[in-house]
């Protein structure tokens, strides 16, 4: 674990970014291509440590996955041949991968156990493992498996309607992929909408979803077949430098191929609804997700409320919109983010507890945060708590602090960005 010290800027950031592959989409396409039957490439896959998880949970199983530089080739032999682990299969730091392999464990024929590190053991697991149970899954652990380590005694599912207890796209998408594995339909009803990549990508492996309305079903029994496709940069890594661009002065940045989907996109609603100078221009669509380009200067802020459904649409980048809030005239509040509490550190005290330490005004309450602004920010100490969205927050601060700012445990940004710190200096 190793502290990284940051100098202030001395200028604003400007010229061309690309920013990495996006970590949900790369979390699905491994999936995807590795239930399918055939050959798939999937260029400008994310290699960050939390989809090598998801890579390695299927290598366990048998797929063979070759990865050169970003390109992963997956050679799918179905649902069929995959087989049962030797040894535990080891998630990491990734929720993605405990919520979405929870699905197909559940409704493989195969015994699995797994397991986290320290962050992920803590954090909930019976939101998914609830709703397989009741479409027959037997998955065991503590506290009637509601945390990792859980074991997983493979069943024939019985497909069923579900409605969603939590705003979470990752439980929407382990039910959709158990639906997949069982018999009969599988319904999903969300209760606001959460990011649809799941059910905009399955179609691209050939598989059959309706979507009407807040409800998504899948029919079980779907062979899905290999695809190639591009992944999309990610708009989560995308926002720290759209809000670095914006807080820091003559800042003036291009950040190309970067997907927009709209259940996706709320940072840049929030940051237009600031006040921040931003262009987004669509230039192409993976499957039916819109990619594009966008444009971002140093703008004056205004501080906005942040509620409602499109808290779901933003939940990933609140830590960076906590920091923009700090530069913006007037108290921004953020609520209905109780979620926040279960990410991979409890993001509303520890937003609250960094942001504190360089000296803006920050109030927690319990579903989110109110930030009195503008404050200037000075130099201070630092944890990421492990979590990389906290630690790329504290670097994006030190930008425009009045002196040194330093992060404890910054290797936790490898999780999502494993260049971050190049793609930053590179832009100064
Ligand atoms: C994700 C969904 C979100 C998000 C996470 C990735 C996904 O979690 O915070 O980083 O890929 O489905 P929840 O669905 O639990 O809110």
């Amino acid at each position: 674990m190793s502290t990284l010290v940051l100098e202030p800027a001395k200028k604003g950031l400007t010229g061309r970014l690309k920013v990495p592959g996006d970590k949900s989409i790369s979390h699905r396409a491994v999936i995807f291509s590795s239930l399918a039957k055939g050959v798939s490439h999937i260029t400008n896959f994310l290699t960050g440590e939390d989809c090598l998880r998801t890579v390695e949970a299927f290598r366990q199983m048998g797929v063979e996955i070759t990865k050169e530089k970003d390109c992963l080739t997956v050679h799918g032999n179905g649902i069929d041949a995959l087989k049962e682990p030797a040894v535990p299969i080891n998630f990491g730091n990734s929720g993605t991968t405990a919520r979405l392999m929870s699905g197909v464990l559940a409704g493989l024929p195969l015994f699995t156990t797994a397991f986290g590190d320290q962050s992920l053991s803590r954090r909930p697991m019976d939101r998914v493992v609830q709703p397989l149970s009741e479409m027959g899954a037997l998955i065991r652990g503590r506290e009637q498996a509601s945390y990792l380590p859980l074991a997983f005694e493979g069943k024939k599912l019985r497909g069923r309607i579900h409605q969603l207890q939590v705003k979470s796209a990752q439980v929407k998408s382990a039910l959709l992929l158990a639906g997949l594995l069982a018999e009969g339909e599988t319904t999903v009803v969300e209760q606001g909408r959460t990011r649809n990549h799941t059910e905009m990508l399955l179609p691209l492996f050939g598989a059959e979803v309706q979507t009407k309305g807040a409800s998504i079903t899948v029919k079980g029994g779907q062979q899905l077949q290999g695809a190639d496709f591009q992944v999309p940069g990610d708009i989560s890594s995308a926002a720290f430098f759209l809000v670095g661009a914006a807080i820091t002065p003559n800042s003036d940045l291009n950040i190309v191929n970067v997907g927009l989907n709209p259940t996706r996109n709320g940072v840049v609603q929030a940051l237009e609804k600031m006040g921040a100078a931003i262009e987004t221009t669509i230039t192409s669509y993976v499957g039916e997700e819109p990619v594009g380009d966008m444009r971002i200067s140093h703008s004056s802020l205004k501080a906005i409320t942040l509620e409602g459904d499109l808290i779901a649409n933003l939940i990933d980048e609140i830590p960076i919109l906590a920091l923009a809030a700090t530069q913006a005239e007037g108290t921004t509040i953020i609520k209905d983010a109780k979620e926040l509490r279960v990410k991979e550190t409890d993001r509303i005290e520890a937003v609250a507890h960094n942001l504190t330490q360089l000296g803006a005004n920050v109030e927690t309450r319990e579903d989110g945060l109110a930030i009195h602004g503008p404050t200037p920010l000075h130099g201070g100490e630092l944890h990421s708590y492990g979590d990389h969205r906290i630690g790329m927050m504290g670097a994006i601060a030190s930008l425009i602090t009045t002196s040194k700012v330093s992060i404890a445990d910054k290797e936790c940004i490898n999780i999502s960005y494993p260049n971050f710190f190049e793609d930053l200096h590179g832009l100064l």
